[in-house]
């Protein structure tokens, strides 16, 4: 298994350019699968869920070639229409595969995904808006099957316990595409990864209104066509070497990313005493001393990004004063707290709030990530503290982050990879 040594102390300086979001890449491969025949999809990130969905694509009889930045996905030859426990459990996005599978073929058998480290992440709000769609679901054998003779369209109430859902949404939108008549969802997700889902659609051929707001509205067709397309930038990504510029007191420039999609990080940062300064496809952090400690509480789009909770967090730790990070998405996506502690932090974790309280410095030693998100905060940590940090289990990182020892070293950061 592979780790990452991180020998801290180095400020960060200079450019680094974000890759393609792994989370609009995600349900726009599984929407290919709406349309037969060949879709080419660019900026694609190179990255191990991508590679997870491509093989559940391929079992499902796709044809995929990945060349340079163009990967192309052929879904003529579709034979099989169940994603399989080995590739799900590897994945939980997998389950985005549900709405193009039934819109175009009317059976659908997903294995559950199960819970995962950041929490129990059920599924209910992606059967229960499908059902409205007509479609009838079935449990057994760990699988849950859908049918549908055909799909109609009907409003659908989107919203759950912690607000809306990002993949909830996208299987939505992605089978109303081709249900009957028209469909109203009402609370959907805001997300820009949403918006770019839809932008492919509609180049598909569907008619989807309002995407990027609550009220969404998909007039059904009977065919979609294959298209080119170009994935936005991920703004995770981009949010996390921003947070690392700042931690290392440093002067880091994200280019292109979209910077309208990082207003609530850039808020906090300018807040914790940070310089942010945008421009049209940039943001630049610059910051000298000690960051000042800033509450953050986590919500969906356009708030402060649950993606970049674990990552701000190290910042924190660091940062003078006491901070109160409020865990609302999934309020047991804590598990970095623990590791943190191991470098040093002082972090109390109570009813999905931790209150950190500020430390002048964290000595490196072995740690262990437990997710993706966590194991970027982690590697965050390492670059600030003394010494060096040892990330074991870092096969979290590369599901997420494309090259990020490479794109950190270009920045200054001693970061170097070896297999334990
Ligand atoms: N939820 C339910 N029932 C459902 C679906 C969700 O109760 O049927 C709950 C979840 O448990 C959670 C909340 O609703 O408490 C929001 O979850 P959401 O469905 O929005 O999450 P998701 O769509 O499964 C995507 C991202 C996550 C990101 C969340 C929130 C992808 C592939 N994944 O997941 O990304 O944290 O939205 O923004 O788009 C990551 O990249 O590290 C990651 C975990």
């Amino acid at each position: 298994m592979d780790a990452l040594k991180v020998t801290g102390g180095n400020r960060l300086s200079g450019g680094v350019r974000v890759s393609g979001s792994k989370n609009a890449s995600l349900p726009i491969l599984a929407a290919t699968l709406l349309a037969e025949g060949r879709s080419r999809i660019y900026g694609v990130p190179r990255l191990q869920d991508v590679r997870t969905m491509i093989k559940i694509l391929t079992a499902l009889g796709a044809e995929i070639d990945w060349s340079g930045d163009c990967l192309t996905v052929d879904t003529s030859g579709i034979s099989n229409c169940t994603a399989p426990y080995e590739l799900v459990k590897q994945m939980r996005a997998s389950v985005c595969l549900l709405g193009p599978l039934l819109a175009r073929f009317g059976r659908a058998a997903i294995s559950l995904p199960g819970g995962c480290v950041i929490g129990d992440r059920p599924i209910d709000m992606h059967l229960k808006g499908l059902e409205k769609l007509s479609v009838r679901f079935t449990l057994s054998g760990g699988y849950v099957r859908g049918r549908a003779a055909r799909l109609s369209g009907s409003s659908i109430f989107l919203g759950g316990t912690y607000g809306s859902s990002v993949l909830a949404t996208a299987n939505v939108m992605m089978a109303a595409c081709r249900a009957e008549g028209d469909t109203v969802i009402e609370f959907a997700a805001c997300e820009p990864e949403i918006v770019n889902l839809a932008d492919f659609l509609n180049r598909m051929g569907a008619r989807i209104e309002g995407a990027g707001s609550h009220l969404v509205k998909i007039q059904g067709v009977r065919r979609l066509r294959p298209t080119e397309f170009r994935i936005l930038p991920d703004r995770i990504e981009a949010g996390t070497y921003l947070i690392a510029g700042a931690l290392t007191r440093g002067q880091v420039t994200v280019e292109n990313c979209v910077p309208e999609h990082l207003f609530a990080l850039m808020e906090k940062l300018q807040e914790a005493g940070v310089t942010v300064r945008h421009g049209l496809t940039t943001v630049e952090v610059q910051c000298r001393k000690r960051v000042r400690s800033v509450d953050i509480a986590t919500l969906p789009y356009p708030g402060f990004p649950t993606d970049l909770q674990a990552q701000f967090m190290s910042l924190m730790v660091l940062a003078d004063g006491t901070s109160l990070i409020n865990e609302n998405v999934f309020p047991e996506r804590f598990m970095h707290a623990a590791e943190l502690k191991r470098l040093g932090a002082d972090i109390i974790l109570k009813d999905g709030t931790a209150i950190v309280r500020g430390r002048k410095r964290l000595t490196g030693t072995g740690v262990m990530a437990s997710d993706l998100r966590a194991s970027a905060a982690l590697v965050l940590a390492g670059l600030a503290a003394e010494g060096e940090t040892v990330v074991s289990r870092i096969y979290h990182l590369d599901r997420g982050y494309e090259n990020m020892e490479t794109k950190l070293g270009a920045l200054g950061a001693e970061v170097v990879r070896f297999s334990e």
